[in-house]
């Protein structure tokens, strides 16, 4: 190829990159409105928190905006999907929203807005001086890492008193494995985006405890599987919390919220972009409990029964399909 071939080339590539990252774009403002009404859509909302359909866009609409405005790791989805979770906990129910890892508090502006409009207090545990030396054993941590998503605890209270509700945050300084254990208040939701998976170890373990009987866990890094993994390990829930785990909703590509990334994320192109979360609840159960009679083993001590289970079980489902048949079989010979 002569230099004159390849610098076309070049520049095919690049038109062809800027014109997939100008069509992200526009779809993800064109589908503003389908976000909102798709994942804020239910007359509960309305009723407990009084948000009509034009605040509803208009709330997203600048939760939007302020991914724009505040450089953040996460998308304006990721901050709708947990809106829509922390909307449909009762007012009634006590608790406060946390969120772990804030950089330069892009996510942390936008959870300040739903959180004063839900009337809850929103936590946020940070450094403030980016990521911690990592821990022997850590595969995500890196040496050159350290420092790095340093966001000041004054550069951060300034973008959210900017861009959302100061007035509804509280800001504690320091290394997780020195705050978190200390954590008290019951919580109804926590955000976590801290990177390692020492961190995330820490931040689980300390604040799963505190989780209310439904209350939400939403984690960033939903893209990488074997981190997603510790939502399914029998041994670390069996070890810290003596249950099966809880599965994570979204592992690999993130919950459906109109985005489009079908991972895996290290061969993915300028067309996709993750733009979600990963999930779970206090009482979720995510194990693979059938042990087939030629392992010779005993079954796990925990009952599926103590657990909600993510779809309706087949016994639930049964007399109602039954009576649907029956109807029908009624009808026929009717006719
Ligand atoms: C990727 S950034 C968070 C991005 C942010 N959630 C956003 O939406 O823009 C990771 C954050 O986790 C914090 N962090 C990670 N490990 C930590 C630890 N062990 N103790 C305290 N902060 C930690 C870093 O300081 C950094 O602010």
């Amino acid at each position: 190829m002569t230099e004159k071939d390849s610098r076309h080339k070049g520049g095919v590539e690049a038109r062809r990159k800027r014109f997939a990252l100008a069509m992200r774009g526009l779809y993800e403002f064109l589908s503003l409105p389908a976000v909102t009404y798709f994942l804020l859509g239910g007359p509960r909302i309305s009723q407990w928190y009084g948000l009509g359909w034009w605040s509803k866009l208009g709330l997203v609409y600048r939760m939007y905006r302020n991914t724009k405005r505040i450089e953040t790791g996460t998308s304006f989805r990721a901050h709708v999907a947990m809106a829509s979770k922390i909307f449909a906990i009762p007012p009634k129910t006590e608790g406060v929203i946390v969120e772990c890892g804030c950089w330069k508090g892009g996510t942390t502006a936008n959870l300040s807005l739903v959180a004063k409009i839900v009337k809850r207090r929103l936590i946020v545990y940070d450094s403030f001086e980016g990521l911690p030396e990592p821990a022997q054993g850590d595969r995500w941590a890196h040496g050159f890492g350290t420092g790095a998503y340093k966001g000041e605890l004054e550069e951060v209270r300034a973008n959210v008193t900017r861009y959302g509700s100061v007035s509804s945050c509280e800001f504690r300084k320091g290394w997780f494995s020195d705050t978190i254990k200390h954590h008290e208040e019951p919580v109804v939701a926590a955000f976590i985006d801290v990177d390692y998976q020492d961190s995330l170890h820490d931040c689980i373990r300390h604040l799963w405890p505190n989780l209310i009987e439904r209350g939400w866990l939403f984690i960033d890094e939903y893209s990488r599987l074997d981190y997603c993994a510790l939502f399914f390990s029998e041994w670390w829930w069996a070890h810290y919390f003596d249950r099966p785990p809880p599965g994570l909703m979204g592992a690999g590509s993130g919950i459906g919220v109109g985005h489009y990334f079908t991972g895996p994320l290290r061969e993915r192109t300028v067309y996709q972009a993750p733009s979600s979360v990963g999930m779970t609840r206090k009482d979720f159960y995510g194990m693979w409990d059938f042990v087939p009679e030629e392992a010779g083993m005993e079954a796990r001590p925990y009952g599926r029964d103590a657990w909600t289970s993510t779809a309706r079980l087949p016994e639930e489902v049964a007399p109602e399909q039954l009576a649907k048949v029956l109807q029908q079989q009624q009808s026929q010979e009717g006719s």
